[in-house]
């Protein structure tokens, strides 16, 4: 069975590394045809980094979030993920590294549309809290904390999107992760409610120290995060600290 970690942890020697990714390749074959989407990253990410993933259209970015997320495993090189290697790791411990690590907001949204704000939180948290009401009640913390204090009971239905994207946040911090993953997560939104999103981002980031990797196309966006990794046909292309 894999720790449950948390925030609360005290640090280890190295925990400043929490990624070291070594010739990363992902490829992608339908019958005769062959993309790859990866083909050869080398990148190192330390605990409660801040970092924007930038490239068009195309470019990997996708595919390197799942592979940080634990969602896809490479093709070919090695993913060293706080302190595992998790092209090494079998179904089972993937998925409690995606239950316990890491928090995912992706550009849909994704809430499952019968629930309300608070519940689609609280469902986050079924694995490992067996209290409803402390569930709930952690709901109702996060949903506080990201601002919806006031909206615990509406459907989705009910929510702008930028409001549905908050909860998308709360929820990818039900478990604590050691990183929130998130892909696009401006790219529905207008850029009033993209603001006020990547606000968000910056505070939980500055808050709690928690490690934070953006995909984005969105120039404006990149510009405001402290390192900026960009992406082309699959290779890293720049990397730069602000
Ligand atoms: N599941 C998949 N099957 C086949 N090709 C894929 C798959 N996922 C991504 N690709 C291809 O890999 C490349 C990179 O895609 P992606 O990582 O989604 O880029 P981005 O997120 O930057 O738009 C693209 O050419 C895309 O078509
Ligand atoms: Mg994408």
């Amino acid at each position: 069975m894999t720790e449950v970690t948390t925030q609360d942890q005290p640090p280890h020697t190295e925990a400043a590394l929490l990624y070291q990714l070594t010739g990363v390749k992902r490829s992608y074959t339908k019958g005769s045809v062959t993309v790859e989407a990866l083909r050869g990253i080398d990148l190192s990410i330390n605990a409660g980094e801040m970092i924007a993933l930038e490239g068009p259209s195309g470019s990997g970015k996708s595919t390197l979030l799942q592979l940080l997320g634990a969602l896809e495993i490479p093709t070919s090189g090695q993913i060293r993920f706080a302190g595992r290697s998790l092209e090494n790791e079998n179904d089972k411990v993937l998925t409690d590294i995606r239950c316990d690590e890491i928090g995912f907001v992706f550009q849909q949204f994704n809430l499952i549309p019968t629930l309300t704000a608070e519940e689609n939180v609280a469902i986050a948290m079924v694995p490992r809290e067996p209290s409803r009401e402390r569930r709930l009640a952690r709901a109702t913390e996060l949903l506080t904390l990201v601002g919806l204090g006031e909206r615990l009971g509406h459907l989705p239905s009910r929510l702008s999107g930028g409001e549905q994207q908050r909860v998308a946040i709360a929820r990818a911090l039900a478990n604590t992760p050691r990183v929130v993953i998130a892909d696009e997560p401006t790219g529905n939104l207008d850029s009033t409610n993209a603001k006020e999103i990547m606000g968000l981002l910056h505070k939980l980031h500055s808050e709690s120290g928690v490690t934070v990797i953006i995909a984005t196309h969105d120039e404006d966006i990149a510009r405001q995060t402290e390192r900026r990794i960009k992406l082309r046909d699959g290779a890293i292309t720049a990397d730069e600290r602000a």
